[in-house]
This record gives C-alpha cells, sequence and structure tokens, in this order.
C-alpha cells in the first residue's frame, strides 16, 4: 500500500481529493497549517467512507511546509514506520487571486519557498513523484479559443506567477536529476460543488473570492447581493466565460494522474484540468436558481482590472493521457455545492 503525502490536504480540493485516493487503496499523511481550513474535513472524510475506513489509513500532521524541521520530521518518521513517502500532491498554498495583489511577498513565500522546502525534502528521502496543483491563471487568454497546454504563459497576478515559478523550480529538478522524476503539473480551471454527501465543501476562512462560494452565501442571505463584474464583455450574454469543473471530477483527476506517475516512465507532464466547456457567469447564476429553486439576486458592477472574457480549457491531452474525463455536469456541480452550503452554512465552524 503507497504512502502519499498530502500537502494541505484539509482544504478544499485536498480534502475532496482524500476520498478518491483511500478508495483506491493508497494510505495518506496530510500536512496543513490551516491557515485556510479546518481539520474537521477528515474527521468528515472519515464518516463518508465509513465501515471502508480504518483509522490507520490517514496520519495527520498540523504545521507549515516552510517548517523544514517539522517536514523532514514527517518523512522521517513514515520512513521508521517501514511507510516510506511514496508520492506527493503539493495543494499547500495561498489561492486568493486578488489578495496576492495585496500581499505578494505572503504569496512568493508561502508558495514558492514552500515548494522548495519540499522539494527539497523529497530529494533528501528519495521521493521523487508529484502532482502539482497549477492554475489556469498561469495563461495568457487574449483569445475566444480554448487554451492548450501549449498556449502562452503570461500570469497578469502574482498568484500566478507564484504558479509558473513552481513549475519552472520543477522542470528544472527534473532537468537536473538525470530526469528521475514523475512531475504532473495539474492546471486547475474552476472547480466547483462539494461532496455529494454534503459532509464536505469549500470552507474559506475569509471573504470568499471566488464566484461559486459567493453565489452560495447570496443564496442564503449571508452576503446581500453577487457583484458581477461587467456586463459589457464581448461574450453572447456580456458576462465572463469560465470552465466549471465538478470537485469531485477534479480529485478524481488527481488519483489518474498519480496513477498514470506511478506506473509510466519518469517524466514532466502539464496537463489542462477542465471539462473544455465555457459556462458565463449569467449562466452560472441562472443555473443555479432553477436546480436550487432559490434566489440569487445580482448587480453589474465595473469590470475588474486582470479579469479576462473567456477562459476555457482544451483538455484533450488530460483525456488522452490519462484515459479519464469529467463526469458530472453544471446541474450536479450547482446542486452538491448547495447541499454542503444549506448544512453548513458556516463551514466546519459550527461542527465540534
Ligand atoms: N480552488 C481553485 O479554484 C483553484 C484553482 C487553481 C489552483 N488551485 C490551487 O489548488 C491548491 C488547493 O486549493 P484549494 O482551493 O483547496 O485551497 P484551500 O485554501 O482550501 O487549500 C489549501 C490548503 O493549504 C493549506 N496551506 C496553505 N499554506 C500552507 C503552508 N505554507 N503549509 C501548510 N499548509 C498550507 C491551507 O490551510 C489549506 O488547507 C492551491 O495550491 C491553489 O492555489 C486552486
Amino acid at each position: 500500500m503507497k504512502n502519499i503525502l498530502i500537502t494541505g490536504g484539509t482544504g478544499y480540493i485536498g480534502s475532496h481529493t482524500c476520498i478518491p485516493l483511500l478508495e483506491k487503496g493508497y494510505r495518506l499523511t496530510i500536512i496543513d497549517s490551516s491557515v485556510n481550513s479546518s481539520p474537521i474535513s477528515i474527521l468528515k472524510v472519515k464518516e463518508i467512507l465509513k465501515d471502508n475506513f480504518k483509522d490507520e489509513l490517514i496520519t495527520y500532521y498540523p504545521g507549515d511546509i516552510r517548517d523544514k524541521p517539522f517536514l523532514s520530521s514527517v518523512f522521517l518518521k513514515a520512513k521508521e514506520l517501514k511507510k516510506p513517502i511514496q508520492g506527493v500532491i503539493h495543494f499547500a498554498g495561498l489561492k486568493a487571486v486578488s489578495e496576492s495583489l495585496l500581499k505578494p511577498l505572503d504569496y512568493w513565500h508561502s508558495n514558492v519557498y514552500g515548494s522548495i522546502c519540499l522539494i527539497e525534502e523529497m530529494l533528501k528521502y528519495g521521493c521523487r513523484n508529484i502532482v502539482f496543483s497549477s492554475s489556469a491563471s498561469i495563461y495568457e487568454s487574449s483569445s475566444f479559443i480554448p487554451i492548450l497546454e501549449s498556449s502562452k504563459i503570461n500570469p497578469s497576478t502574482p498568484y500566478g506567477q507564484t504558479k509558473v515559478a513552481i513549475e519552472n523550480i520543477l522542470y528544472s529538478t527534473f532537468k537536473s536529476s538525470k530526469n528521475s522524476w514523475r512531475i504532473a503539473n495539474l492546471r486547475y480551471f474552476n472547480p466547483i460543488g462539494a461532496h455529494e454527501s454534503g459532509l464536505i465543501g469549500e470552507n474559506p476562512l475569509d471573504i470568499p473570492n471566488n464566484l461559486f462560494p459567493i453565489i452560495c452565501k447570496v443564496a442564503n442571505g449571508k452576503i446581500d447581493k453577487l457583484k458581477i463584474f461587467g456586463n459589457d464583455w464581448p461574450t453572447y450574454d456580456g458576462t465572463c466565460i469560465r470552465d466549471y469543473i465538478h470537485i469531485m471530477d477534479l480529485a478524481d483527476a488527481h488519483c489518474a494522474a498519480l496513477d498514470f506517475l506511478l506506473k509510466n516512465e519518469p517524466q514532466i507532464i502539464n496537463l489542462n484540468v477542465g471539462t473544455g466547456i465555457g459556462t458565463s457567469v449569467l449562466d452560472l447564476v441562472n443555473k443555479f436558481m432553477k436546480v436550487n429553486d432559490c434566489k440569487v439576486p445580482y448587480k453589474f458592477s465595473e469590470r475588474r482590472k486582470g479579469d479576462l472574457p473567456f477562459i476555457v480549457a482544451d483538455n484533450q491531452k488530460l483525456t488522452a493521457t490519462l484515459g479519464w474525463q469529467p463526469k458530472r455536469n453544471l446541474n450536479q456541480m450547482c446542486k452538491d455545492g448547495w447541499k454542503w452550503q444549506m448544512a453548513n452554512p458556516n463551514g466546519f465552524i459550527d461542527i465540534n
């Protein structure tokens, strides 16, 4: 049974990814500083898996990946227990794009320095398999055609720049170590929704930054109105178009990517993880209201600096390489996201 280190494993994407990994028979070592999450998500993951879960399959270490003695102790402990870490899925990092404009150094320190610490420990302990959480925000999207992995890289925010820097660090690590690493940079588009149980979901500790959690907060009355940035974009309804992917599809993509890496020759691969389907902000809001029979009052405001009208994945490389397809549609994303929100209006805060 392979032991996989999940950095940022109590966060939104990390906690959802734990489910298919455990179902596939991986043992998990989770590290998280809880800067934007709660370890309660691990209890909920266990609850979801119920009888199919043995406690020993998850080991959780609260801590920061930039704390090298701490990180080293996690690798060492796993080695001493004869369950060495054989692969890493690296989610840990700060992710609020607009905050990165205000606090760029926090983003460089947490994301880039944190990744360097992680890669150094991996080298020290002979672990050379990593799936990294990259982002569509690294691309310069100036046209209305889906983005390929070979499309122009030109991030417009410090957040996106940190993702490019980490991809570059991974690339030079691969090149410098006689190509002995297996690396997948997964460039996520827009993950939304929640596990169908409603037991885990997106739980930002601060004011949410992404569209979908804001829609949920407006629908349950915690935010008055949704502000839609611009209705004069050159799109079919004037609002921005994005590629939304169900969080459990994204979670499954990580499993498929990890399986792929572990079964194949050392390599570094970049994969867009999206559905290839573009949905406008207005489409998403209308779908959410219809599927969940609720109201989402909205108003239009000025375009937001740095936004782009059309960001949709060309996902053919992903599906061809992994032999895997996203399965869940926009209805399911809206339904599952709302179920989580209704059951947990304050996230994990109310749960003891
Ligand atoms: N959610 C998205 O829309 C999206 C899109 C593209 C890429 N990503 C990337 O995917 C990864 C996971 O995103 P998410 O949506 O689950 O965010 P999240 O904030 O829910 O999860 C990130 C986790 O990392 C932890 N963390 C942050 N810095 C840490 C550090 N230095 N040491 C240890 N733990 C730390 C946080 O507490 C959190 O639990 C991030 O790297 C993010 O940049 C997310």
